[in-house]
Parts: C-alpha cells; sequence; structure tokens
C-alpha cells in the first residue's frame, strides 16, 4: 500500500525519523523527572513549585504522544523499550538527588534549554522538506519556552524572598 501523505515527505526518511525518535526518548525522560520532582519538592513555594512541575509533566507526555504519532504516520518505528531512552536522548535525565526547590527547578531549567536548542535544531531540518512536522515541532517548542520561562520566573520569585 502507499501512503501519499508519506510520500510528499522531501526529507532523508532515516534522518527524519531519528530526529523524532530522540525527541520521543527526551520528552519520556522530561515527563519523569517532572512527573518525580512534582512529589519530591521541598522548600519555600513547594506547593506552587509542585504544581507547575505536575503541569509540566502532563505537557512533556503529550509532546511524546504527538511524536509518536507522527513516528507511525510516517512508517517508523518507535523506541520500544524504556532503556533505549537514555542512549538516544539528546538532553539526558537530571537525577533530582537534591529535591529542594532550588535545585529542582534548576535541573529543569537546564532540560528546557537543552530542549528549545534540540527544537530548534529540527525545526531548520524539516522546514522545507515536511511542513507537517515542522508545525508539530513548531508547537512543541513553543511550550518548551513557555516552560523555560514559568521556571525562571519562580526561581527569580524565590532569589528575592531569601533576600
Ligand atoms: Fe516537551
Ligand atoms: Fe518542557
Amino acid at each position: 500500500m502507499s501512503y501519499k501523505g508519506r510520500e510528499i515527505v522531501k526529507l532523508n526518511r532515516e534522518k527524519l525519523l531519528e530526529h523524532l525518535n530522540k525527541a520521543y526518548a527526551d520528552e519520556w525522560l522530561a515527563y519523569y523527572q517532572y512527573w518525580l520532582g512534582s512529589k519530591i519538592v521541598e522548600g519555600p513555594m513547594r506547593g506552587a513549585v509542585a504544581m507547575e512541575l505536575a503541569e509540566h509533566a502532563k505537557e512533556e507526555l503529550e509532546h511524546a504522544e504527538k511524536l509518536l504519532e507522527r513516528i507511525l504516520q510516517l512508517g517508523g518505528k518507535p523506541i520500544l523499550s524504556p532503556e533505549e531512552w537514555y542512549k538516544a536522548s539528546s538532553c539526558g535525565y537530571e537525577v533530582p538527588s537534591d529535591p529542594s526547590v532550588e535545585r529542582l527547578l534548576e535541573q529543569n531549567i537546564k532540560g528546557e534549554q537543552c530542549a528549545i536548542e534540540v527544537y530548534n535544531k529540527a525545526l531548520e531540518f524539516t522546514k522545507d522538506g515536511d511542513p507537517v512536522t515542522w508545525r508539530l515541532i513548531a508547537d512543541i517548542l513553543e511550550d518548551e519556552i513557555e516552560h523555560e520561562f514559568e521556571l525562571q520566573s519562580m526561581l527569580e520569585d524565590l532569589k528575592k524572598m531569601k533576600k
């Protein structure tokens, strides 16, 4: 069977699927990092920070889902085992061994900044050959920029409280 939706993609298929699968792994790791952080966070403003982290976790999982849908549409094979997440990931996983509000915010800001760079590169890669993936990535990038901004704002407030 031929899929018109696949035929119109004018990009190196392997590379495109690699981008998508790597991002998929990143999103799962980001999801777990946020989700766990929202449960173990300690210190000032913990309620507000926990809510924000939980909200981000939910959105990272939605990103993973959208990426998976696109991988399947393109006829690709998604990563099947969590073991592979670490290997495929570009941004890795920051172990939240210090559950203080400040440290968790810093770790997650680092993750968002990495995600912003990675998605920005993926936008560049897809811009001339696959408008559907391009738009999906632009939407995700918009969320990551919002995430970074929200975490930075909280960290700034926290630092003001300490003065
Ligand atoms: Fe994400
Ligand atoms: Fe994010």
